[in-house]
């Protein structure tokens, strides 16, 4: 595992962008990861920016994001999905038919995961892994327990996630559902490369445990020390804190 920090958010952002950017370029057909939440915002602006300044088509490109709540599908408030169209899909020219997401509101949710996880395969697997890391130490919604489901499921999310996601749903932390769908940690080891960001004061104990812990299903993030390519990426909130 590989670690670099940057002054700010915003220069983290702009230095991932670009090695982004320069991957589509290099490998039009390029298979990418995404995550939702605040974490990868700054990143999504600064992609649409400088594919609009350099004219960038991400018509070949595939994507797959990590996880959706339960219930909660295309066009819901607050389902990722609708985040991911807001604030990326909508600003690029990716086809809709390239874009991998798990429906929270398929009638058959165990069906639902066995076709994310051949979706997956189909696309010759996953290049790039973007990932941010919950407090908790949760990867995508991998939370800690006493075992992990290695491939795409359906889980019970923890509280304190459920309080952090209250921001996409008015501060309301009663209107988070639940339940989500989850790419597994085996999904995301599969990954050629994975990028992990992390930024903002809150991640400081989650970086030190990812960087320094054991590997424990207690912290999911701390399998992917068993990755042989994973560059973490942090701002200086988060590196300062480091021990
Ligand atoms: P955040 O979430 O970016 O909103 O902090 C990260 C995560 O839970 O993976």
């Amino acid at each position: 595992m590989t670690c670099e920090s940057f002054p700010t958010e915003a220069e983290l952002a702009a230095a991932l962008g670009r090695r982004i950017i320069d991957a589509v370029r290099q490998r039009p057909r390029l298979v990418l990861g995404l995550p939702t939440g605040r974490t990868p915002l700054a990143l999504y602006q600064e992609l649409i920016r400088i594919t609009g300044d350099e004219r960038v088509d991400w018509s070949g490109v595939r994507t797959f994001n990590l996880d959706e709540f339960v219930h909660l599908g295309p066009g819901d408030r607050g389902s990722y999905r609708t985040f991911m169209e807001e604030r990326f899909f909508k600003h690029l020219n990716i086809p809709p038919a390239n874009i991998g997401f798990l429906d929270g509101r398929a009638p058959d949710l165990d069906a639902e995961c066995e076709r994310y996880e051949r979706a997956v395969t189909a696309a010759g697997g996953i290049d790039l892994m973007m990932l941010g890391i919950g407090v908790n130490g949760h990867i995508g919604f991998n939370e800690p327990s006493e075992s992990l489901v290695a491939r795409t499921h359906r889980v019970t999310l923890d509280e304190p996630t459920r309080a952090a996601n209250a921001l996409w749903f008015d501060g309301d932390v009663q209107r988070v559902p639940r339940e989500a769908l989850t790419m597994g940690m085996g999904t995301i080891l599969q990954a050629r490369e994975i990028v992990l960001i992390a930024s903002g004061e809150a991640k400081g104990e989650a970086v030190t445990a990812l960087l320094r812990g054991g590997v424990t299903t207690r912290f999911p993030a701390s399998f992917l020390q068993l990755h042989p390519r994973v560059q973490v990426m942090l701002d200086d909130l988060v590196a300062g804190q480091l021990p």
